[in-house]
């Protein structure tokens, strides 16, 4: 084989690997490289090929330079995106010049996987350690709510004390509903026993009233009479929380906070609509909201609507959230409750068959 037939067929193998290949002499010159290597990074041969090494492969000029020989370099492609390149180095010489010949795999999809398992991994720790932590937070709470009582009792006389602990009082029982509701991640929205959902949600909507009044909102609540359903009243609690919470926080003061709950008459389904008159969101906000941890609030956790999604997806339930920027949102949860009536007018079930 003469030499030349040899190039050819080195040229031919290069191209047929599914690797990137970049030899660059010792003056960091590129003098060869295959169509994988410059599609990686959305170039072509002609843009490549004779160029200083800097100019398109700039990761390998800086390893090169700092004498790296096998790593990982996250590279930004022209389109904005990026691709993460793992590369080695081999020094060798061709045709008697010190040359290095460096190898480039994709392994953006392989990091993107890792970056899921540490997630999940995460995620597993908190959840393991997510008992005792409530625990610890729910006992002094509820002993600070006793002491209020017992305190609010003693001084009754006292109305400047007797509003200041009303206020302590209402907090405590916002952050008690608030770990209520992340001690539900497993839970389901139906029960076999029955609670009084309605009362669920107006013991919500009381407690966050008075920060809604304190921010200027108008917490508009209307609940229809309803008989006792299978569902669970402290689930109840925590989607009401959340969702009334997130309303609360878009509003400005001015705006309008909606919860309304009802039988609907035509379907017999449960409804729960929470609507405000706040920021609204963006499609791609919109997109993720319910995603667990996704969060656009400096000091937001990103729990409230993927607790609520997982409740409701649990319950066999819909939950359907219509937003617009600047005009508002609107958060709907749908169960089906069989063999459930509507109250009549004079507060009487129609009729309540047993279990379904
Ligand atoms: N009513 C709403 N109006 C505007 N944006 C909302 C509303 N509810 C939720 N969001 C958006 O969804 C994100 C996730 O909400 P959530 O899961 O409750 O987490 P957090 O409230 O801790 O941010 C919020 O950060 C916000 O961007
Ligand atoms: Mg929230």
């Amino acid at each position: 084989m003469s030499a030349y037939e040899r190039a050819d067929a080195m040229a031919a193998i290069a191209e047929a690997l599914d690797a990137g290949i970049v030899v660059f002499d010792a003056a960091r010159v590129v003098r060869f490289v295959n169509t994988r290597a410059c599609g990686l990074l959305q170039r072509t041969v002609a843009q490549v090929d004779g160029t200083a090494l800097a100019q398109h492969f700039a990761f390998l000029d800086d390893a090169r330079l700092a004498g790296v020989v096998k790593d990982q370099r996250e590279v930004p492609l022209p389109d904005g995106s990026t691709v993460t390149l793992a590369f080695s180095i081999t020094t060798t010489a061709i045709a008697d010049e010190p040359s290095h010949v460096a190898l480039l795999q994709d392994v953006t999809p392989k990091r993107k996987m890792q970056g899921e398992r540490d997630l999940f991994l995460q995620l597993a720790a908190v959840g393991e350690a997510m008992p005792t932590v409530l625990h610890e937070l729910r006992n002094p709470l509820s002993a600070v709510l006793s002491a209020i009582e017992v305190l609010a009792d003693e001084r009754r006389e006292d109305e400047a004390l007797r509003d200041e602990l009303q206020i302590i009082e209402n907090e405590v029982r916002r952050a008690l509903l608030g770990i209520e509701g992340l001690g539900l991640s497993s839970r389901s929205l139906r029960t076999v026993s029955e609670d009084d959902v309605g009362e669920a949600i107006r013991t919500v909507c009381h407690i966050l009233g008075a920060r809604a009044r304190r921010n200027r909102i108008e917490l508009d609540v209307q609940i229809e009479p309803m008989p006792k359903l299978y569902l669970d009243a402290s689930a109840m609690r925590a989607l009401v929380y959340n969702l009334v919470t997130n309303a609360i926080h878009a509003c400005k003061s001015g705006a309008k906070v909606r919860v309304r709950a009802q039988i609907e008459p035509a379907t017999t389904d449960f409804e729960l609509t929470v609507e405000d008159t706040g920021s609204g969101m963006p499609p791609e906000v919109l997109a993720r909201c319910t995603q667990l941890f996704f969060t656009t609030k400096r000091s937001g956790s990103g729990i409230g609507l993927a607790l609520c999604r997982d409740l409701v997806m649990r319950g066999g339930a819909d939950l359907d959230i219509v937003s617009a920027v600047g005009a508002g949102t609107k958060v709907r949860i749908t169960v089906p409750v069989p063999h459930c009536r509507p109250l009549s007018n004079t507060g009487r079930e129609e009729r309540r068959d047993t279990h379904p």
